[in-house]
């Protein structure tokens, strides 16, 4: 209890004196021999996503350290009270966080003689903003002591302004495609829920069918995992230049979305087929110009044939010359035979 008493007299006292005892390696405040570095003083996080507070401390050698406590508090409170717990490593005490953060909240480091405090809080909300407080509890000359640093982390959480990642493959027709949506955040908190929506032509919701979903989890380190879910269907000239929408739904009604358009490569061929099904003005003013130019290279490649044949008949073509021409007419035969195809 003197420690503590002690600890934040003094320490108010060298806080006026700005940044003393600020380290080369992050923002050093000690009293005594009891030390605490929070590299960072002030954190902005998004609704929905994580925050890590860096965390370190250091004590005399008398003292123990058992446990950490965190608090949230009013900036102008001195000291955080009990009641303000939002996380205590010692699950078998009767001080406990309180039930909003209840679950949110993980040290990075277990083990406390590491004297690591830093702690990861998820599923943010934006009424975690506040002024953060460390507490360390231990054993000192055999007796139950713990301090409390004056020096706070001020938290600001924010609207999620982090949209989804969308991975769009080349797309052909007829290949199956697999779309990939990866939530942001990286965070270890509650899984995000990721759902695909599709905008076909005239900007009507509707779905692809025959499509299928998968939600994966990857495990990065212990405190960030990545979630993403994928959407694997059969491109098709249907799917061309219409809009596809991954959304993410975290926890506490925050949602973030991500709108990709389709490009699809396609036979044209397939198209004009399926304009032909379709009623309309535009369908027939197309099959009309269709036919139209298809007639038209028809009679130019008859003409060019006739010519081209009577010409072959006039000279003694060389070796060579031989094996260009009968390429050419193999060409053109074949041309010939998708614009056939296209007047079926
Ligand atoms: C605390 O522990 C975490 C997890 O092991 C580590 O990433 C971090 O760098 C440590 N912080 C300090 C100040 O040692
Ligand atoms: C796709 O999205 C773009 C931009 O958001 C929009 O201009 C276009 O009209 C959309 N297309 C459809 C078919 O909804
Ligand atoms: C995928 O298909 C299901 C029905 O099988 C449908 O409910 C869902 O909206 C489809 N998703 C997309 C993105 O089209
Ligand atoms: C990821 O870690 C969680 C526990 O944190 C575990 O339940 C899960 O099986 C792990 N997943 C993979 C793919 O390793």
């Amino acid at each position: 209890m003197f420690v503590l008493i002690w600890a934040t007299l003094l320490f108010s006292v060298r806080d006026s004196s700005a940044d003393t005892g600020v380290s080369a390696w992050g923002r050093q405040h000690c009293v005594g021999r009891y030390c605490v570095t929070l590299s960072e003083r002030e954190l902005t996080a998004q609704a929905g996503l994580c925050v890590v507070i860096p965390c370190s401390f250091t004590n005399a050698d008398e003292f123990t350290p058992k446990h950490i406590v965190w608090h949230k508090c009013e900036a102008s409170q001195t000291k955080c009270s009990d009641d303000e717990i939002i996380f205590h490593s010692n699950k078998n005490t009767d001080k406990k966080a309180q039930a909003g953060f209840e679950g949110r909240v993980s040290r990075l480091e277990p083990d406390v003689s590491q004297t690591n405090c830093s702690i990861i809080i998820n599923d943010l909300e934006e009424s975690d903003s506040g002024s953060y407080q460390l507490r360390v509890t231990g054993v000192r000359n055999g007796k139950q002591d713990a301090f409390s640093f004056s020096q706070r982390v001020t938290v600001s959480v924010k609207g999620l302004i982090q949209k989804a990642t969308v991975m769009i493959p080349t797309l052909t027709e007829g290949q199956q495609a697999t779309l990939t949506c990866t939530a942001p955040g990286l965070c270890s908190g509650s899984v995000p829920e990721i759902t695909w929506t599709w905008r076909g032509a005239g900007g009507t919701e509707s779905y692809i069918t025959g499509n299928s979903t998968d939600f994966k989890t990857e495990n990065l380190t212990a405190f960030r995992q990545r979630h993403s879910s994928t959407l694997t269907f059969n491109p098709s000239a249907e799917h061309h230049n219409t809009n596809v929408t991954c959304k993410i739904h975290f926890t506490g009604e925050t949602t973030t979305e991500k709108t990709s358009g389709l490009n699809v490569n396609f036979n044209v061929l397939h198209v004009l087929f399926a304009c032909k099904e379709m009623s309309g003005n535009l369908s027939v003013k197309l099959l009309v110009s269709i036919a139209a130019v298809s007639i038209l290279v028809n009679i130019i490649f008859i003409i060019y044939f006739v010519l081209f044949w009577n010409s072959r008949k006039k000279m003694k073509p060389k070796e060579e010359e031989q094996t260009y021409m009968s390429l050419q007419k193999t060409d053109v035969l074949s041309e010939y035979d998708v614009i056939c195809q296209s007047l079926n």
